[in-house]
C-alpha cells in the first residue's frame, strides 16, 4: 500500500550520492548564456569552430549550413559559436529559432524578428542601440502577431497585413513590410555597435522537403541582408534536399559544417568535465559507470552522444537504491535490457516482437524489406508498424519515393545489449573506428552483434 510517509523517507537527490548536485547526464544543448551544464563542457570540434568563427568574422555577412545526424551536438555547437561572439559585441538572439513544420516565409521572418525583440527587452543595453520608432514597430509586430496567433484575428500594424482566409493564424503580413523592418532593426544595430548579428535556425528538418524548398528560394534576397550571420542547423536529409537547389547552395558562404560524433575519448571527457563542475562542495566524486560500460554504449549507438547520455542516465537511476554504485557493461547491459523489457517489448505479442528487433537490426527498413525478412504478409507488416509506433517502439525516419523507411527509438537498442557470458564473443571491440566503418545507414543499432 502506498503511504506518503514510506514515500518521504528516502527521496533525497540521487545524484549527491554520486557527489554531485544534479544529473550529469542531463541532454539538453549549451546554452548562449545560463544553463545549467556548464559550457566548459564543450570538447572537441576544433577545426570546424574555428571555420565558424572565421565566418562570423567575415564582415558583411555570411549563410552557414551546419549538419549531422540527430542528437550528435548541432545546437549545442552554434550555440557556443554564438556565445563566443556574443562575448565579442556581436548580437545575436539567446534562444535559437526553432523552425516549426507549418511556417510559412512570413512566419520565418516573425519568428526572427520575435527573437530580436525578446533578447532587446531582455538585455538594457540591446534596447538603446536602436530607435524608439523602430522599436515601437517590432513591439507592435510581435504583439500582434501574439494575438492572432491566438484569436486567429486580422490586424495592421502601419504595415499592410494580408489576410489568409484558409490560413487564418497568424495573419499574414506583407512580406516586404517584414523584410523592411528587419532590415532597419539590422542596419541600426549594426550603426550603433559596428558588430555584426547572428542568426540561429534550429531543426529544419521539422520542414518538408517542398517548404524547405519553397522558403529557401522565397527568401533568398532576406537571407542577404549584410552584416546578417545566418545560421542554419539541420539533419543530412536537409543536407541532401538543400544540396539539389543549386539557387540555395550558391548563397552560402562555404562548404556545409558536417559534425560527426565525438570519439569516444571525447564523450568520456565530457562526462567527467561536467562531473567536476556540478560537484558538491566537500564531496567525492563517484563516477558511476566504468570504462567497459561506456564503451558498450558508445559501440551500441555508433558514438551518438545524446543517447550515450540518456542510457546512462537510465541505468543509474535504475541501480541505484541507497549507495552509490560503478556500473561496469555487465551491469548495464543487464538493467537496460530489463527497462526496455518492462516498459516496451512485454506489451507486445511475439510476431510484433519479431517485427521490431528485425528494424532494431536493420538500423533502418522499409515496408516491403521487412515483410521479406520476416515472411510476413504486406498488410500485416502495415498493422504491425502502426502499433510499434503507437507503442513509441519506432519512427518514420524518412521517405524515398512510395518508401517509408522505418527506424527503432534509441531506448529500443538496449534489447541487443549482451551481458559478459552471453555470446560476448560476437561483441565487437569498442572504438571508434568500427562505426565509422559502417555505411551510413547501417550504424545504429546493427554494430554490437553483428
Ligand atoms: N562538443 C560537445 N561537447 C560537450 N557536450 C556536447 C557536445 N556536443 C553535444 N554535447 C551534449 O550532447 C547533448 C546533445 O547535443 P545537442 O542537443 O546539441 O545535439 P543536436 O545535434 O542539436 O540534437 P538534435 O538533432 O536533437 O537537435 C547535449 O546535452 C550537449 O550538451
Ligand atoms: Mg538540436
Amino acid at each position: 500500500m502506498y503511504t506518503e510517509q514510506q514515500n518521504n523517507r528516502n527521496f533525497a537527490n540521487i545524484w549527491e550520492l554520486y557527489g554531485v548536485k544534479f544529473n550529469p547526464f542531463a541532454t539538453s544543448p549549451l546554452l548562449v548564456k545560463g544553463g545549467v551544464l556548464p559550457v566548459e563542457s564543450f570538447v572537441g570540434r576544433k577545426g570546424e569552430m574555428s571555420r565558424l568563427i572565421k565566418q562570423f568574422r567575415s564582415f558583411g555577412g555570411s549563410r552557414c549550413l551546419i549538419v549531422g545526424e540527430v542528437g550528435v551536438g548541432k545546437t549545442t555547437f552554434a550555440n557556443v559559436a554564438r556565445r563566443t561572439a556574443i562575448a565579442n559585441g556581436y548580437f545575436s538572439p539567446l534562444k535559437e529559432i526553432g523552425v516549426q513544420e507549418n511556417w510559412s516565409v512570413n512566419d520565418f521572418i516573425i519568428n526572427t524578428l520575435y527573437a530580436i525583440y525578446s533578447t532587446i527587452n531582455l538585455e538594457e543595453g540591446w534596447k538603446k542601440r536602436i530607435s524608439n520608432t523602430t522599436y515601437d514597430k517590432l513591439k507592435n509586430l510581435v504583439e500582434l502577431a501574439s494575438h492572432e496567433m491566438h484569436f486567429g484575428g486580422v490586424g495592421v500594424l502601419g504595415m499592410t497585413a494580408l489576410v489568409n482566409q484558409e490560413r487564418r493564424t497568424p495573419t499574414h503580413f506583407s512580406y516586404m513590410a517584414l523584410y523592411d523592418l528587419f532590415d532597419k532593426v539590422i542596419s541600426e544595430i549594426h550603426k550603433s555597435t559596428g558588430k555584426e548579428v547572428i542568426i540561429h535556425y534550429n531543426n529544419l528538418e521539422r520542414l518538408t522537403d517542398e517548404v524547405i524548398r519553397m522558403i529557401f528560394n522565397d527568401l533568398r534576397d532576406f537571407f542577404q541582408i549584410p552584416h546578417v550571420h545566418f545560421i542554419f542547423i539541420g539533419n543530412l536529409i536537409v543536407h541532401g534536399v538543400l544540396q539539389s537547389m543549386p539557387r540555395f547552395a550558391s548563397i552560402l558562404s562555404d562548404t556545409p559544417i558536417l559534425l560527426k560524433e565525438l570519439s569516444l575519448e571525447q564523450v568520456n571527457e565530457v562526462i567527467n568535465i561536467r562531473m567536476k563542475k556540478l560537484r558538491i562542495e566537500d564531496l567525492e566524486i563517484v563516477r558511476p559507470f566504468d570504462d567497459s560500460a561506456l564503451e558498450m554504449l558508445y559501440d551500441l549507438y555508433g558514438g551518438n552522444i545524446r543517447d550515450i547520455l540518456n542510457s546512462l542516465e537510465t541505468a543509474v537511476l535504475y541501480l541505484t537504491e541507497e549507495r552509490p554504485v560503478t556500473i561496469d557493461s555487465n551491469m548495464l547491459a543487464m538493467a537496460l535490457r530489463e527497462s526496455v523489457e518492462k516498459r516496451y517489448l512485454s506489451a507486445l505479442n511475439s510476431k510484433a516482437r519479431e517485427l521490431l528487433e528485425a528494424v532494431v537490426r536493420s538500423g533502418e527498413i522499409t515496408n516491403k524489406e521487412l515483410s521479406v525478412v520476416t515472411n510476413t504478409a504486406a498488410p500485416n507488416v502495415s498493422n504491425y508498424l502502426k502499433e510499434l509506433q503507437n507503442e513509441g517502439c519506432i519512427y518514420l525516419k524518412r521517405r524515398e519515393g512510395k518508401d517509408k523507411y522505418w527506424a527503432a527509438d534509441a531506448k529500443i537498442k538496449w534489447m541487443l545489449l549482451e551481458p559478459i557470458g552471453e555470446k560476448r564473443s560476437k561483441t565487437v571491440k569498442s572504438g571508434n573506428s568500427f562505426s565509422m566503418r559502417l555505411p551510413r545507414n547501417k550504424r545504429s543499432g546493427l554494430n554490437i552483434s553483428e
